[in-house]
């Protein structure tokens, strides 16, 4: 009730869309501006074996190919992870109170509503700051959100995690918490990893949270089934990263000649997404004068996807000194969310 009370009243000329809405562009969208950009790119090319890295999944087609995904019966993950929200987003929202709400990886901001459903009926204020790389995903979100919640501020970043953690400013709010859910740090081996939780401690204040969802380690056939939907869904998600290429950095893949390979590896508990060459074939990429010749069956990795041990990942954060507060499971243990809050590092 306090929310509609709020929205008749503030909903005026001084309050709308437009003005509760910042876009901070750190990336250009679709051409290469510094000489850096596309560095990744022309690295992983150039490595054996060749991997590329996954962020150029998410141009506008691959960011709407992965909410497809979010839906298919296959891919647990998202089902999964939104009903342990629905269950204990009140409870999150009770311990941080009014924050700022800083999401990496932002994309559609749907389980993101679950957040701020909650804490606007416990009368929090928020500010919500997703960060993205497809600006377009960014914009599109952030302006049904604004729609939908009156008195909600978003200053959106369209940028990489580092770059956009690199560039956060002071919240006027009492605390922030970084949410990073969706498991995407499965994306992360262990060393970029360990890289990125620095990065998290270092955009945090002591006492402030971070909130993680991560995909839990399971038998392999579930695991392989949601990387490999019988609707071919994720293979047009993997494949599409070719066009991405194509367009931001005038290439010519051809992508028949390119097939999806994704695999659950149990040495290493990590789902393995490449793409694999259907002939001996050369490419080229001339903004980064780049040519990358393949051979027949040669394949590109284009992503992992790690698979947790609880215990293992609450160790680390709490290594870091991101401390698990609270540890919420579904009731077949296959997915988890954090809530971690941030300690003073020990005196040296
Ligand atoms: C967004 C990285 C969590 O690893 O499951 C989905 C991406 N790749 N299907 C995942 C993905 C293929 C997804 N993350």
């Amino acid at each position: 009730m306090s929310i509609s009370k709020a929205a008749s009243n503030k909903v005026s000329s001084q309050n709308t869309v437009e003005t509760r809405l910042k876009i901070k562009r750190l990336l250009e969208p679709t051409k290469v501006v510094s000489p850096s950009a596309g560095s990744d790119v022309v690295k992983g090319l150039t490595q054996k074996p060749k991997s590329l890295p996954p962020r150029y999944f998410y141009d506008n087609l691959g960011s709407e190919l992965f909410e497809q995904i979010c839906e298919l019966p296959e891919y647990y993950l998202t089902r999964t992870e939104t009903s342990i929200l629905q269950q204990y987003a009140p409870e999150i929202a009770q311990i941080t109170g009014s924050c700022e709400l800083v999401e990496l990886g932002s994309g559609s901001s749907t389980k993101t509503r679950i957040l701020l459903d909650a804490y606007h009926q416990f009368g929090y204020f928020l500010h919500y700051v997703p960060i993205d790389v497809s600006a377009g995903m960014l914009e599109t979100s952030a302006l049904a959100l604004l729609g939908d919640y009156p008195t909600l501020q978003v200053q959106a970043l369209a940028g990489t995690y580092e770059m956009a953690l690199a560039q956060l400013e002071p919240t006027s709010l009492p605390t922030r918490m970084i949410c990073f859910i969706g498991s995407s740090l499965g994306n992360l081996n262990p060393q970029e990893c360990d890289v990125f939780f620095s990065q998290i401690t270092d955009a945090l204040q002591v006492g402030e949270f971070f909130l993680l969802g991560v995909d839990l380690q399971k038998p392999k056939h579930l695991l392989s089934a949601a990387y490999n939907d019988s609707q071919g869904v994720t293979a047009a998600f993997n494949l599409n990263m070719l066009q991405h290429l194509n367009q931001r950095f005038e290439g010519n893949f051809d992508t028949t000649q390119f097939e999806h390979w994704a695999f659950y590896n149990e040495t290493e508990n990590q789902i393995e997404m490449h793409l694999r060459s259907l002939r001996s074939q050369t490419v080229q990429l001339h903004a980064l004068n780049l040519s990358v010749h393949l051979s027949l069956g040669e394949t590109i990795l284009t992503e992992i996807s790690r698979k947790f041990d609880l215990n293992v990942i609450q160790q680390e954060l709490k290594a870091k000194g991101l401390v698990p507060q609270r540890v919420w499971t579904d009731s077949n243990q296959w997915f988890a969310l954090l809530l971690c809050q941030m300690q003073p590092s020990a005196a040296v």
